[in-house]
């Protein structure tokens, strides 16, 4: 009889809800499936560089399913960056305790930066599956990562408070929604929450187009007006935001008092959305499954709703950004919601 594979799973990069899911649909499966020994590996990748692991087995994998942030911790570590620390071969040593720790596999959990450096290290001849995860929805070759639904339902009853304060007030609320360079968060929890502009970093806008905008639905008596933005958009150095920018431009071109909220690290707290919490047991389930079969070099994805896996050279190093085509920003704009980029 083949002797029992011994897996390692570490969580790099920005955490998000959904990821303790994650683990336990790949430790349950790859243990009650097909009889691994499963070792989570402390904050990213520099556990591995530091050996530090702990045995994950049946009991200390239960109850962690709705608990947000990572049970194994997580850190930006990025071991093939040059110029390191000590001038140590990082990706040496990782190579010497995946070898230590006698390990088959190592499932990465993480963003874009992780899954590039999955790639490289299944490059250097680890055996590699990735499992993509992050609020930001910007991972190349899934149509969904985990974490993005928590946050939309996040920042969406976040818009929903405003809307009330606004109205009371007869402002116009700026909220400043997280994603970095892409805008899905932004346009999901706009579009959701009633947004009156969505500002996304992938379509250009002329603010005095939207101030002009805002201008109209005041005089159209509409008595207050929410403003959505992404973090990741322009906005000029002397500015520490792209709220504060925005709120300060609207505010002096329109004389409409305009407050800013920018909603921050609560997108990421908490306990994942059941939507999360399915995607990442999906997730989690189908990379003990390509390690069962020996299929490396992989990382998980969703396509059309059917969990697949591409290859992580495919997937390295690109980005998913909203596309200027999306259905869903034509019917923004149906709704005249100015979305810029016209
Ligand atoms: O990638 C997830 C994310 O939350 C982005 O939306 C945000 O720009 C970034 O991480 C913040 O990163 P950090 O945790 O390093 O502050």
């Amino acid at each position: 009889m083949a002797k029992p594979k011994r897996i390692g799973i570490l969580t790099a990069g920005g955490d998000c809800p959904g990821i303790n899911a994650a683990i336990r649909g790949v430790g349950k499966t790859a243990i009650s499936q097909y009889g691994m020994e499963v070792f989570g590996i402390a904050s990213g990748f520099s556990g591995l560089i530091n050996n530090e692991f702990i045995s994950l087995t049946e009991s200390n994998l239960s109850g962690i399913l709705t608990l947000g942030g990572t049970i194994l911790g997580t850190s930006r570590e990025k071991p093939f960056k040059k110029n390191n620390d000590q001038g140590s071969d990082k990706p040496e040593l990782i190579k010497k305790n995946y070898k230590d720790m006698k390990l088959d596999c190592v499932v990465c959990i993480g963003g874009n930066g992780t899954q590039k450096t999955a790639s490289m290290l299944s490059d250097i001849g680890l055996n590699i599956v990735g499992i993509p995860k992050t609020i930001d929805n910007d991972v190349w070759g899934t149509d969904f990562t985990f974490g993005f639904d928590s946050a939309v339902n996040i920042a969406t009853e976040a818009i929903d408070r405003l809307h009330t304060t606004a109205n009371s007030h007869q402002r116009i609320m700026v909220i400043e929604v997280m994603g970095h360079a892409a805008g899905w968060l932004t346009l999901y929890a706009g579009m959701a929450g009633g947004g009156d502009v969505i500002l996304i970093p992938e379509l250009k806008h002329d603010l005095k187009d939207m101030n002009r905008y805002l201008m109209s639905r005041y005089n159209r008596k509409k008595s207050y007006s929410i403003v959505v933005i992404a973090e990741g958009i322009e906005f000029p150095k002397e500015f520490r935001s792209a709220a504060d920018y925005i709120a300060y431009s609207i505010e002096s071109e329109t004389k409409i008092e305009t407050r800013k909220t920018i909603l921050g690290y609560v997108q990421r707290g908490g306990s994942p959305s059941p939507m999360d919490r399915i995607l990442a047991t999906r997730f989690g389930s189908s990379a003990a499954r390509l390690i069962a079969s020996d299929d490396y070099g992989k990382m998980v994805a969703i396509k059309d709703s059917h969990t697949i896996s591409i290859p992580l050279k495919e997937v390295s190093g690109k980005l998913n950004l909203v596309p200027a085509n999306l259905g869903l920003i034509e019917k923004a704009r149906a709704l005249d919601i100015f979305m810029g980029g016209n």
